[in-house]
C-alpha cells in the first residue's frame, strides 16, 4: 500500500489545518505584493493541499495556501496561491466576473445592504405603502443573487428581502414584508432595482421562542437529569496535528473555512495493521433551493459552502449544552476579512457515545447468551448560516462503519402566506408562510480502501425470472454492475431495489478471495427538484444525481465549481465529467448528494426541531469476519438494574435499545 511511503506524522503535518502563524505570514506577503490593501476583503483563506499522489509518494513541499480576495471599492477579485514557507506568491489570477463569477460573500456585505437600502427612496415608498415607516424596525436581509439577466453579470449583487423586527428582542423572521425585492450592487453601493410585485399583509403574530414571557408555558414537570460519566476518561487520544486514535480507528481532524470539518487519513486497525479507508472526506457543497417560483423569490437558492463559506460561521461550543459527556473541544482558525487570524474557540466537539446493542444472541442449543454494546466516536461542529443552523456529525463505530449525520434546525425561511391552498408553501402561523425547499449536500469522499486504486460497483436486489433457474418463483439475487466511466457513474438511488454502491480494491483480497470493500448506503431521498432548463439546475447540476465518481484530480474540489457566487452554471462536476474519464480501478473520488426535501410543518415554527439527513459507509468484505469479537463485555458500564420504585417493569435503566 503506497501510503506507507510517507511517514504518517509527515503526512499529517502536510495536511494540518491552517495555523494562526501561517495566516499572519501569508497576510504580510499579500500586503507586500500589493494584493491586500485597505479596501481588500479576504473572502476565503485555506490550505491548498498538495497533490495526494506526491504526498503519498513521499515528496512533501512547502505548504501552500489559497486566498480569495475582493476589493470592495473596485470590485476586482483575485484568486491567489501564497507560500509563506518560501516567502512568495506562487500565482495570482484576477477573476473575470462575467466568466468566472464572484468570490464568496464577505461579511461586510451583510451590514452594508441595510445601510444602502434604508436610504433608497423607491424602497422607502414601498414600505410607506405598507404602513412601515420606522426604519429601526426594518431589517434588510441580503441573499445571494443567482444570475437572472445578462445585465447583471460582472456586478457583485445581493438580492434583499425586508423583515419587521418590532423590538430589538423580536424574532424578525416572524414578520416578512413579502412582495418587495431589492437588488443592490455592493461595490458601487447602488440600489439597482426595487421590485414591488404584490402587497401581501405582513404576518403579525410574534415567534419569540427565546422569550419565556412570550412562550407563556410553565417548564414541563418531571424532567430528571441525565448524566453521562466516564470515570476513566474517554477512550480516545488526540495527538499532533489533531490525529485521533480511538479503539483501532485513526483519523486526522481538519477544518476549512469553506467546508467546515474535514477528515483526513481515516484508517482502522485489523490484527495490528492500520488499513486505510478514506484519504479525505468533507461536505464540499450544500445548497438550499426554494420551490416557490413567484417573481419575488424564484432566485432563492443558497450555496452555503460556495457562496457563504459555512465553516466561517462555526458556533463556539464553549457555553456547553451542545454536546453531552466527556467532551474534548478543538478550536478552529480562519482568516478574518482583513486577513488576520480569527480563532473560533471550541468549534469542534469530540466525544464518544454509547449507541446501544452491537450484537446479541441467546443460543437455544448451546445455552450461551452474549451481548455487546456499541459505541461511536463523534466529531462534530455546528454552524449558523442566516436563518438556519446545521450540525455536522461524523460517526466512527466499533463495527467499522462511518456515518455522517447533518442536523438541520433553526428558523425556516418565511413568507406571507397568500391564500388557502397555496401550492408552494405551508402556513405556519396566521398569514405566515414557509416556502417548500430542499437542503442538498454534496459529500466529497476521496476513497482509499486499502490503497488508492479503487473501483465502484452498483449492487441491487433483482428478482430472478421464473424458469429453470427459479422454478418456484421465490428466487432473488443481487446484481453487480461495474461503473466504468464517469458517465456510467452518474447514478440515482433506488431504495425499492436496495441500490447501494460498493467501493472495492481490486488488488486486495479478503480471506474468501473477494475484493475488499466498503459500501455507501444512500438514504435515497429526492435530488434537486427543478427543471433541467432552470437556472438552478445549471448552477447545481451536482445535486441532480445521488452519485458521481471522478478520477482524483487535485484541483477538483467543489462540485458546483470554485466560484459559485453569481456564476451562471456548468462548472464543477458537469464540466469535469464531460471528458467521461475512466473510474474503474484507479484513484477515485465519490461525490454523494443527500439531503432533506422540506415541506414545513406547523411544528417547525417558531423554531424547528432537528431534522436529519446523511449516509453510511460500511465495511463489505473488508474484514475476514465480524471485526468486533474482541469487544469485551461491558461489565464496567452501568448495566445493572437501577433505582427500584416498586414497578418491576421499570428496573432496566440503561439496557433498552
Ligand atoms: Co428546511
Amino acid at each position: 500500500m503506497e501510503h506507507r511511503a510517507t511517514e504518517p506524522s509527515i503526512l499529517s503535518a502536510a495536511l494540518a489545518t491552517v495555523s494562526a502563524a501561517e495566516i499572519e505570514a501569508s497576510r504580510s506577503i499579500l500586503v507586500r505584493e500589493g494584493l491586500l490593501g485597505e479596501s481588500t476583503h479576504v473572502s476565503y483563506f485555506g490550505l491548498d493541499e498538495q497533490d495526494k499522489r506526491e504526498l503519498l509518494a513521499g515528496t512533501v513541499s512547502a505548504r501552500r495556501f489559497r486566498a480569495m480576495l475582493v476589493d470592495m471599492t473596485s470590485g476586482a477579485s483575485h484568486d491567489v496561491i501564497v507560500v509563506p514557507g518560501e516567502d512568495r506568491v506562487a500565482s495570482a489570477r484576477q477573476l473575470d466576473p462575467e466568466v468566472d463569477g464572484q468570490v464568496p460573500v464577505v461579511l461586510v456585505e451583510f451590514s452594508l445592504v441595510e445601510q444602502i437600502v434604508h436610504k433608497d427612496e423607491r424602497w422607502l415608498e414601498a414600505m410607506r405603502k405598507r404602513g412601515l415607516t420606522d426604519l429601526s424596525t426594518l431589517r434588510v436581509n441580503p441573499l445571494s443573487a443567482g444570475v437572472l439577466a445578462l445585465s447583471e453579470t460582472g456586478r457583485r449583487i445581493q438580492r434583499c428581502f425586508t423583515f419587521v423586527q418590532s423590538t430589538p428582542n423580536d424574532l424578525g423572521w416572524a414578520h416578512p414584508v413579502d412582495g418587495v425585492t431589492v437588488m443592490v450592487d455592493v461595490v458601487s453601493h447602488e440600489v439597482l432595482e426595487v421590485l414591488d410585485y404584490v402587497n401581501l399583509p405582513v404576518p403579525q403574530e410574534d415567534g419569540n421562542f427565546h422569550d419565556p414571557t412570550w412562550v407563556n408555558q410553565p417548564d414541563r414537570p418531571g424532567i430528571k437529569p441525565i448524566e453521562i460519566t466516564q470515570p476513566e476518561g474517554p477512550s480516545f487520544t488526540i495527538g499532533d496535528d489533531n490525529v485521533i486514535d480511538w479503539l483501532g480507528w485513526k483519523l486526522q481532524v481538519g477544518f476549512d473555512q469553506r467546508e467546515g470539518l474535514v477528515v483526513h487519513n481515516v484508517s482502522i486497525n485489523d490484527a495490528g495493521v492500520q488499513r486505510p479507508v478514506l484519504y479525505r472526506a468533507s461536505i464540499a457543497e450544500m445548497m438550499v433551493p426554494y420551490g416557490d417560483p413567484s417573481p419575488q423569490r424564484w432566485f432563492q437558492n443558497f450555496f452555503d459552502c460556495g457562496e457563504y463559506l459555512l465553516g466561517g460561521f462555526a458556533n463556539s461550543l464553549e457555553l456547553g449544552c451542545d454536546c453531552v459527556g466527556d467532551i474534548t473541544y478543538l478550536d478552529a482558525v480562519v482568516a478574518d476579512a482583513a486577513g488576520h487570524a480569527r480563532v473560533i474557540p471550541q468549534a469542534i466537539c469530540i466525544h464518544e457515545e454509547d449507541t446501544g446493542i452491537l450484537w446479541k444472541h441467546t443460543d437455544n442449543w448451546n445455552g450461551s447468551s452474549d451481548s455487546r454494546r456499541n459505541r461511536r466516536l463523534v466529531v462534530s461542529f455546528f454552524v449558523t448560516v442566516g436563518n438556519y443552523d446545521y450540525g455536522f456529525y461524523w460517526y466512527f463505530s466499533l463495527d467499522g462503519s462511518i456515518e455522517l449525520e447533518v442536523k438541520a434546525t433553526g428558523i425556516v425561511f418565511t413568507s406571507s402566506y397568500p391564500n388557502q391552498g397555496y401550492e408552494f408553501a405551508s402556513e405556519l402561523a396566521p398569514g405566515l408562510g414557509a416556502p417548500y425547499h430542499q437542503h442538498l449536500f454534496s459529500a466529497r469522499l476521496d476513497m482509499m480502501v486499502d490503497g488508492s486504486v479503487n473501483a465502484v460497483d452498483e449492487l441491487e436486489a433483482v428478482l430472478v425470472p421464473r424458469g429453470d433457474r427459479n422454478p418456484t418463483g421465490t428466487g432473488f439475487t443481487q446484481s453487480v454492475t461495474r461503473l466504468k466511466t464517469e458517465s456510467d457513474a452518474q447514478r440515482l438511488a433506488d431504495n425499492a431495489r436496495n441500490r447501494v454502491w460498493l467501493v472495492s480494491n481490486p488488488g486486495v483480497k479478503n480471506r474468501l478471495g473477494g475484493d475488499v470493500g466498503y459500501v455507501l448506503y444512500p438514504e435515497g431521498k429526492p435530488v434537486l427538484l427543478a427543471d433541467s432548463e432552470s437556472d438552478i439546475y445549471k448552477r447545481a447540476t451536482f445535486s441532480t444525481k445521488h452519485l458521481w465518481v471522478t478520477p482524483y484530480e487535485p484541483g477538483e474540489l467543489y462540485p458546483a465549481g470554485d466560484f459559485v457566487n453569481m456564476h451562471s452554471g456548468g462548472s464543477g462536476l458537469p464540466a469535469w465529467t464531460a471528458a467521461d474519464r475512466n473510474v474503474d480501478s484507479t484513484d477515485i473520488v465519490l461525490w454523494h448528494t443527500f439531503g432533506l426535501t422540506h415541506f414545513p410543518r406547523i411544528e417547525d415554527w417558531p423554531i424547528m426541531p432537528v431534522d436529519s439527513s446523511g449516509f453510511v459507509l460500511k465495511p463489505h468484505g473488508f474484514f475476514g469476519r465480524n471485526p468486533t469479537l474482541d469487544i469485551p463485555e461491558s461489565s464496567s458500564d452501568h448495566c445493572a438494574p437501577g433505582h427500584h420504585d416498586g414497578h418491576a417493569h421499570h428496573q432496566e435503566v440503561q439496557e433498552s435499545e
